[in-house]
């Protein structure tokens, strides 16, 4: 383990100052949800032992290939092959799958090897013409029958040849469908069922049918993800405490309150007290366990520990046909509950803390409200309704506008946008609400005025050859520091207007790529930056992340050479240090229209691999420096942090003695390189598909992100983009630490008296 901490110290020139996955760690943080989808065809590998191979659609032109653990259901192996397939069958001497192509009008049969997975050209036509297997036999499972008894239902199996009865199974009473059976008609019988929920569960029957040896249950229902959200947990030892400090702040007489506190915690002292029996051993011993001086933490405690450090959260997940189901995030994404909602073609769900509610809306505009969420029990449904959509047209986008009313900006499919609430209620602060909308072609700002109406303020709409590629707007986290401290005790003043929104354009015809950014408020245009001499591939994703005072965005270049770049564009008050051109005590009018402009700066980056995604994380204060998560095209996850991607950084050879001394100060490098220590995601193999989100949830680490990849599976890890300088080290010597306090409060008690003594005689001028 240390040689490869140091050797990635030596590799990676940030090495000293980020900790990223390590081996300890993965597979031990971090989680993975691998669905399969609904299963069209399973199928008994008998080249090998217990293993299934399991195929279901994957995307419109997909499908997926999954070889389970035929003892556990667990997922060994998957990949998508780019076809759409009817039906499927084994070959049993070469160890091929031979797929049934549908929807291509090129090929009708596909064969697979199964052993590495690549698709073997031609061989299958002649193969499934040689071959005496028909295809209807294979994927769907017969000889069997079902029954009804007593209103149960029942699998009967019977002889092939004289028709006797073999088998005769009672099966669960949500059962909808056989997905499989297999059965040497005399001893065994293995079977799948479907609950028509998108729930499978396997049996293995021995002895014929009369001893249940194994069976297990995989849920595939989480599949079609669209929204998700994040629930924190909270401890509930300390809601005594809360409840009590709120019952003293409604008492109006300070002595009154006084004694009440006084009076808690002399209780709580006795209760400790008696709870040790009132010997002083006890309590010692207890202490030092709960401080983990002594001993091992167990479960409890660890799970105590992530409460306490926000890392114990809920990830709420709505599926598009309505299913809403809670992982648990510090619990290897275990899920907790999973029902239906009752609502098709969901677009999105939010929480609201405050009112601790939770909105399902589907794109007809119905909703449904849940309330009191934990993670023990389903919420409970509080109201449901339809919003008074003034169109006909379907709900494309929504934003939460207030944590009050569930008010929401909704944007329709047909280019109109409505505020509507669940409530029928006003959001507050009404005056100040400018918001803006985009499409592909043109970005609209509205103001809100009286009565929910959206009033149009401005409008910019681009050329016939133009489309939006990438939009982000400015976050909302505080700010923490309002300049950079250069390295000769000056101050560079960061550019902090908050409207701020940016975006990527894209000429089709000439494959050039254009940034800019606006004010929101009035739709000025403060920044445009240019890539016209380059072509940029107009078919792989742009993306566009936006920070505090900065802005960073990925693209693939195709000309003059193709490779994948990474820009940052930092906007200052002004270049010039300890300069502030901006009067923060000025009252911002959207009238005026006449704030400073940025002065900006820019650097571009090459990065190794083809970007898919980008996302900033988040933390608690802001203080940590961002981190810029990024999906990569081969389903890998990995982070650069902010202070590698620095506009103002040079060249070694032009850096100054007094640049060198700036915090987190590195040359600038045109390449960015990627450690194997960078890619949270290791050595999973996910299968995200082209929709997927990344997300990143603050914990009251101030150092600690988690980071979650939602897409077909559900990854979430956690990183530190500046190292876990908040969380002692496992090593941490406290043992030592308390002792040296002890030994050194002893000597004092000890050397006052003297020192004292010594004080005295020299008053009264007596030698020693
Ligand atoms: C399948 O699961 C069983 C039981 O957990 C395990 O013993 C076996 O090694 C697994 N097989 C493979 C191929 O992983
Ligand atoms: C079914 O269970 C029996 C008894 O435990 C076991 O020997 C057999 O391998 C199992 N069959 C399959 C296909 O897992
Ligand atoms: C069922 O099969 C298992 C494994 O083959 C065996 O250990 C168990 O004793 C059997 N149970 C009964 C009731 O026969
Ligand atoms: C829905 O909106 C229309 C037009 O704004 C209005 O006439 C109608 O009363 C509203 N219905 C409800 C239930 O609010
Ligand atoms: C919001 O609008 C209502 C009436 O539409 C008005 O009475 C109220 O003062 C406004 N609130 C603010 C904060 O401007
Ligand atoms: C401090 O450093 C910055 C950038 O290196 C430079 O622009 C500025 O003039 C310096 N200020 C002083 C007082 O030396
Ligand atoms: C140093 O800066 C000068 C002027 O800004 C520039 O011309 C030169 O190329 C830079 N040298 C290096 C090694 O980057």
């Amino acid at each position: 383990m240390f040689y490869i901490r140091l050797l990635s110290a030596l590799l990676c020139f940030w090495g000293t100052f980020v900790n990223a996955v390590y081996r300890d760690e993965a597979f031990n943080v971090d989680w993975q949800l691998s669905t399969i989808g609904d299963y069209r065809c399973t199928i008994s590998d008998y080249a090998k032992e217990n293993q299934l191979i399991i195929l279901s659609d994957y995307s419109e032109i997909e499908t997926l290939v999954t070889y389970i653990n035929e003892t556990n259901g667990n997922v060994l192996l998957r990949y998508t092959v780019p076809f759409k397939m009817s039906d499927a069958m084994l070959v049993p001497d070469s160890h091929q799958l031979i797929l049934n192509v549908v929807g291509d009008s090129t090929k009708k049969y596909v064969s697979i090897d199964l052993d590495t997975g690549l698709i073997l050209d031609d061989a299958s036509n002649d193969l499934v013409q040689a071959s005496d297997f028909s295809f209807e036999s294979t994927c769907v499972a017969n000889d069997y029958k079902i029954l009804n008894k007593d209103g149960k239902p029942r699998l009967k199996v019977t002889d092939k040849t004289m028709g006797l009865p073999i088998f005769d199974i009672e099966l669960p009473e949500s059962f909808t469908d056989i997905n499989y059976l297999s059965t040497d008609y005399s001893q065994n019988l293995q079977f799948i069922v479907g609950n028509g929920d998108s729930q499978f569960t396997y049996f293995n029957y021995t002895e014929g049918g009369k001893n249940l040896t194994n069976s297990w249950v995989r849920d595939e229902s989480l599949v079609d993800i669209v929204d998700s959200t994040f629930f924190d947990l909270k401890d509930p030892s300390i809601d005594t405490i809360r409840k009590e400090l709120t019952e003293e702040r409604d008492i109006d007489d300070v002595i009154t309150a006084y004694v009440f506190r006084v009076k808690n915690n002399f209780n709580r002292i006795r209760n400790y007290l008696k709870q040790h029996q009132y010997s002083p051993g006890r309590v010692i011993t207890s202490f030092l366990k709960e401080n983990e001086l002594m001993g091992n933490i167990n479960e409890e405690k660890a799970y105590k520990r992530d409460l306490d450090f926000g890392l114990a959260k809920l990830l709420i997940v709505v599926t598009k046909n309505g299913r809403m189901a809670a992982l648990h995030v510090s619990q290897q994404g275990k899920i907790i509950w999973n029902f239906n909602t009752g609502l098709q073609n969901i677009v999105s769900i939010n929480y609201t803390p405050l009112t601790d509610e939770l909105v399902v809306i589907n794109e007809k505009g119905s909703f449904v409200v849940f309330t009191s969420i934990n993670e023990h029990i389903p919420p409970t449904l509080k109201n449901e309704g339809s919003f008074n959509l003034t169109t006909s047209s379907i709900i494309t986008k929504t934003k939460k506008l207030d944590d009050e009313h569930n008010c929401f900006f909704v944007s329709l499919e047909n280019g109109e946008n409505q505020i509507v609430s669940v409530d029928n209620m006003q959001p507050l602060n009404n005056a100040s609400y400018f918001l803006t909308n985009h499409n592909s072609k043109e970005i609209n700002g509205y103001i809100l005025s009286e009565g929910n109406k959206l009033v149009d303020t401005w409008r910019i709409t681009l050329n016939t050859n133009e489309k939006i590629v990438a939009f982000a707007s400015r976050t909302e986290d505080p700010v923490v520091n309002v300049g950079n401290v250069l390295g000769n005790r000056t101050v560079l003043y960061k550019y902090l207007y908050p409207n701020l929104v940016s975006y990527a354009t894209i000429n089709e015809e000439d494959r050039s790529l254009y940034i800019n950014l606006i004010d929101t408020i009035t739709g000025e245009l403060l920044h445009s930056q240019k890539h016209t001499n380059e072509k940029v591939d107009i078919n792989s994703p742009v993306n566009l992340v936006f920070g505090e005072n900065w802005y960073v965005y990925s693209y693939l270049s195709a000309e003059p050479i193709p490779e994948q770049r990474i820009t940052v564009v930092e906007l200052y008050d002004s270049l010039e240090s300890n300069v502030k051109k901006s009067d923060p005590n000025m009252q911002y009018s959207p009238l005026k229209g006449n704030i400073n402009k940025p002065e900006v700066i820019s650097k571009s980056y090459y990065f190794p691999e083809i970007i898919q995604d980008l996302e900033l994380s988040s933390t608690k204060f802001s203080i940590t420096s961002k981190a810029i998560i990024i999906k990569l095209a081969n389903d890998q996850i990995t982070f650069v942090p902010k202070f590698v991607l620095n506009a103002r950084s040079k060249e070694e050879a032009n850096m100054s003695d007094d640049d060198k001394k700036e915090f987190m100060a590195s040359p600038y490098m045109s390449s960015i390189p990627i450690n194997d220590n960078f890619i949270i995601s290791h050595q999973r193999e996910l299968i995200m598909g082209d929709d997927s989100k990344l997300v990143s949830s603050a914990t009251n680490l101030e150092s600690t992100t988690i980071v979650c990849e939602i897409g077909n599976d559900v990854f979430c890890s956690r990183i530190y983009p500046s190292g876990q300088f908040d969380v002692m080290s496992p090593s941490f010597e406290k043992f030592q630490l308390f002792g040296t306090i002890f030994i050194v409060i002893v000597i004092v008690y000890y050397l006052h008296p003297t020192v004292a003594n010594k004080k005295l005689k020299i008053l009264w001028m007596i030698k020693d």
